[in-house]
């Protein structure tokens, strides 16, 4: 190996073609999933106030929002639903109901955008009355193998209204299995799994709860079944099950705060991994932003080259039309 003054690592550096030339990671927009909150009615769209930037929106809506996608080349939306409060209960029988808000915004897509993919999240916590992502004993502990079974009639609602992708976000154990068995059951042989399969207890999902009307109702946390952040071995088993159980992609979640999860999941499975970049990462994004600490584009586009840079095939992000448009320039 050359030494200084042979070896000057800045001369590739030098201009702007030749840093085009030598990059080794590039993102383009069909690295982008973007998720979109969903509102009953029409022509309604409902700012979130603290997910700056970003508004639930009604059906109609969320088709054109698709459309804007397609025509920007993101390849995927992902799906979330605020169901109305008259709908939720203790057991989150809404997530059944073959008409409810998400299978509604399925079939739309599906119908006016059939080449964008639609990614749908399987947990109860949009559907139950108490804010958990899964069905609660008498002391509030949530059940797994009770709540696994309610996850596959999800997942199967969502399926047969059209969904490409289901994407389990519970953490409950074993729900992936049961899951692409009653798939296969069914004949949806061609719907993808894409498991959340290291999503961690979070402080981050705080607007995502708001986007969702869960975050009132919410009570206690979600540490009995989501991950604990000092954990990383137990995120590669986690991987590794799911995987096993029939998962055709990965999701570690957050995004940012796990990219050594990111990496070490990519290096041990050689999978196709993906990361949410999650409601309050963006959150903090747009806060440094109206505080002048820094400027949006060169984060955007910087955080997401992040994930690509630690071997993701994807990002679920909120910036996605953004991001999509900075690099159509
Ligand atoms: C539901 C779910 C959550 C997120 C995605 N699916 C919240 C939670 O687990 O409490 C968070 C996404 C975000 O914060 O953007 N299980």
């Amino acid at each position: 190996m050359s030494q200084y003054p042979a070896l000057r690592l800045r001369r590739t550096r030098a201009s702007a073609w030749s840093r085009r030339m030598h990059a080794e990671t590039v993102l383009t927009p069909a690295d982008l999933i973007w998720p979109l909150f969903i509102a009953e009615g029409e022509g309604v769209e409902e700012p979130i106030a603290s997910l700056p930037g970003v508004s639930r929106w009604s059906v109609d809506g969320i088709v054109a929002r698709a459309k804007e996608a397609r025509d920007l080349g993101i390849p995927c939306v992902a799906l979330f639903p605020n169901t109305q409060a008259d709908r939720r209960s203790e057991g989150g029988e809404e997530a059944l109901n073959p008409d409810n808000l998400m299978c509604r915004a399925i079939r739309a897509l599906k119908d006016a955008v059939p080449e964008v993919g639609v990614l749908t999240d399987v947990a109860l916590d949009p559907y139950t009355s108490h804010g958990h992502d899964g069905l609660l004993d008498e002391g509030g502990y949530v059940l797994n193998d009770e709540t696994a079974e309610v996850l596959v009639g999800q997942a199967l609602n969502q399926a047969a209204a059209g969904a490409d992708i289901i994407a389990p976000s519970d953490m409950m154990d074993g729900r992936v299995g049961l899951i692409r068995d009653a798939l296969e059951a069914e004949g949806h042989v061609n719907v993808q799994i894409m498991s959340y399969a290291a999503k961690y207890a979070s402080g981050f999902y705080g607007p995502f709860r708001d986007a969702v009307g869960s975050r009132g109702l919410l009570k206690g946390d979600k540490k009995t079944y989501q991950m604990d952040s000092a954990n990383a071995e137990e995120a590669l088993r986690e991987v590794a099950l799911d995987l096993e159980e029939g998962a055709d992609s990965v999701m570690v979640k957050p995004g940012l705060p796990y990219l050594d999860i990111i990496l070490r999941v990519k290096s041990e499975f050689q999978v196709p991994v993906f990361a949410y970049q999650v409601s309050g990462e963006y959150a903090m994004i747009e806060a440094a932003v109206a505080a002048g600490a820094a400027e949006r584009d060169a984060v955007v586009l910087e955080t997401l080259m992040a994930f690509k840079r630690a071997g993701c095939s994807g990002v679920l992000t909120y910036h996605a039309l953004h991001a999509a448009k900075l690099l159509a320039k």
